[in-house]
C-alpha cells in the first residue's frame, strides 16, 4: 500500500485515535522496536510480527509468540536499498542490485549469504539471511526511525492463515503483540515472492506478485528450477496458511455446485450467473472479485469469513493459472493440504 504523506489514517477524521493496542504513528511503533517490543506491521503484501532483528531477547519472544521452530529463519526487513547493502548480507551480487532496482520497495523476499548486522537467532542457523523492503511508506518510517532491521514474519501463529487487517493480528495474537502499527488492509494480500541468490543459478522458493518471468526479465537470465538443494522454509510445507475448516480446491463454479456436500462456504467470483440465485447448499458465498489480483487481496480474509460462516467445510474456485494467480493456487493448495 502507498500511503500519501503527510501520512494520515482514513479513519482519522472519524475520531481515530492511538489505543494501548494500535497506533497510526510511525515514531511510536519505531520506539517500541527499539525497546525490544513485539510490533505488528502492515505491509502491501500480509502484516507482520516484527522485532528487532539484531536483539536476540526480542527475537526469542517473537518465536515463542508465533509458535514457530527455532530452526526457521524470518525476513528482515529493511528500510531501503541502501540499507540493505549495509551489513545485512556478506555480499551484494549484481542480481541482488538488479532485483532490488527492479522491484523494491516491493513483494520480493531475496536471500543473500548472511552478514554480520542481524542476530543469528533471526536466521535459524541458516548461514543466510532474507531481505526485503516492504512497500508501505508508514512501516518503512517505522523501520529507519527504528535505526534497524526488523525480522518479521507474518502476524499470525505458525502453519495459520496469514493477516491482512489490523484486526486480523488482534483477532489471533491477542495481548500476545505489544502493539500493532495499523495501515489498513493490505493491498498485494499474499506473502512475498522469494527468491534465493545464494546457490549457481537465482531460484523462486515461493512464488509471489512478481512471478518468475519478471525476475528472470530483470536479471537477464534463466532462474534454476531445481529445488533439491533448496533450504529449509516453512513457507513451503505441503501444509501451511491452513484455516480451520477443510479446504476443497475446484477449477470451476460448475464444479463447485456440483458439490455434494451440505452447508459449504463458497470462495468464487459472486458476480457469476450461475450463482444466482445462489443454490441451496452454499450457506456463505465469498466473493474474490473478478480479477486474480482481487482474489490474491481478499484470499485471507475471506478463508477467515468461511470459517467464521457456520458452514462445514470450504469449497474454492482456483484462479487461473498466471501472474498472481499462480501465488494464490500456490497458498490454496497448502490450505487444502490442511494443518
Ligand atoms: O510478504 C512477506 O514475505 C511477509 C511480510 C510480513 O513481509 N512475510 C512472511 O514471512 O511471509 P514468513 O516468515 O511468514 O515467511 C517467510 C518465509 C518462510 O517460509 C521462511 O522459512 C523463509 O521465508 N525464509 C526466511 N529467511 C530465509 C532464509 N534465510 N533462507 C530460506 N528461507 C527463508
Ligand atoms: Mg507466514
Amino acid at each position: 500500500m502507498r500511503i500519501p504523506k503527510p501520512y494520515r489514517h482514513p479513519n482519522a477524521a472519524s475520531g481515530c485515535h492511538d489505543t494501548p493496542v494500535f497506533t497510526h504513528t510511525a515514531a511510536v511503533a519505531a520506539e517500541a522496536l527499539r525497546a525490544g517490543q513485539l510490533v505488528a506491521l502492515p505491509t502491501e503484501t500480509v502484516y507482520g510480527l516484527g522485532a528487532d532483528a539484531t536483539n536476540a531477547d526480542a527475537l526469542a519472544r517473537l518465536y515463542a509468540v508465533k509458535g514457530r521452530p527455532t530452526d526457521h529463519p524470518s525476513i528482515v526487513h529493511v528500510a531501503d536499498v541502501e540499507e540493505a547493502r549495509a551489513g545485512w548480507a556478506s555480499a551484494w551480487p549484481e542480481s541482488a542490485e538488479l532485483l532490488a532496482e527492479a522491484f523494491w520497495p516491493g513483494p520480493l523476499t531475496i536471500i543473500l549469504p548472511a552478514g554480520a548486522r542481524p542476530d543469528p537467532a533471526a536466521l535459524g542457523d541458516t548461514g543466510t539471511v532474507a531481505l526485503r523492503v516492504p512497500d508501505c511508506d508508514l512501516t518503512r518510517e517505522a523501520i529507519r526511525l527504528s535505526g534497524t532491521g526488523i525480522a518479521a514474519p507474518s502476524a499470525n501463529r505458525f502453519g495459520r492463515v496469514s493477516p491482512t487487517t489490523a484486526q486480523h493480528v488482534l483477532d489471533d495474537l491477542g495481548t500476545d503483540v505489544d502493539l500493532i502499527l495499523d495501515g489498513g488492509p493490505c493491498s498485494v494480500g499474499v506473502e512475498s515472492t522469494i527468491v534465493d541468490l545464494t546457490g549457481p543459478a537465482p531460484r523462486v522458493l515461493r512464488p509471489g506478485a512478481i512471478t518468475a518471468q519478471m525476475l528472470e526479465t530483470a536479471l537477464g537470465t534463466t532462474l534454476s528450477t531445481s529445488l533439491e538443494t533448496a533450504p529449509r522454509a516453512p513457507g513451503t510445507l505441503a501444509a501451511h496458511y491452513a484455516p480451520r475448516l477443510t479446504v476443497v480446491l475446484v477449477d470451476d463454479i460448475a464444479s463447485a455446485i456440483a458439490k455434494t456436500e451440505t452447508r459449504i462456504a463458497l470462495v468464487a467470483d459472486a458476480s457469476d450467473p450461475r450463482l444466482s440465485p445462489v443454490p441451496a447448499q452454499i450457506v456463505a458465498l465469498l466473493d474474490t472479485g473478478t480479477s486474480s489480483e482481487s482474489y490474491a487481496e481478499r484470499l485471507y480474509a475471506l478463508l477467515r469469513e468461511a470459517d467464521d460462516s457456520g458452514a462445514n467445510s470450504i469449497v474454492a474456485v482456483l484462479p487461473p493459472p498466471g501472474v498472481v494467480g499462480d501465488a494464490v493456487r500456490d497458498r490454496l493448495t497448502r490450505a487444502a493440504a490442511g494443518a
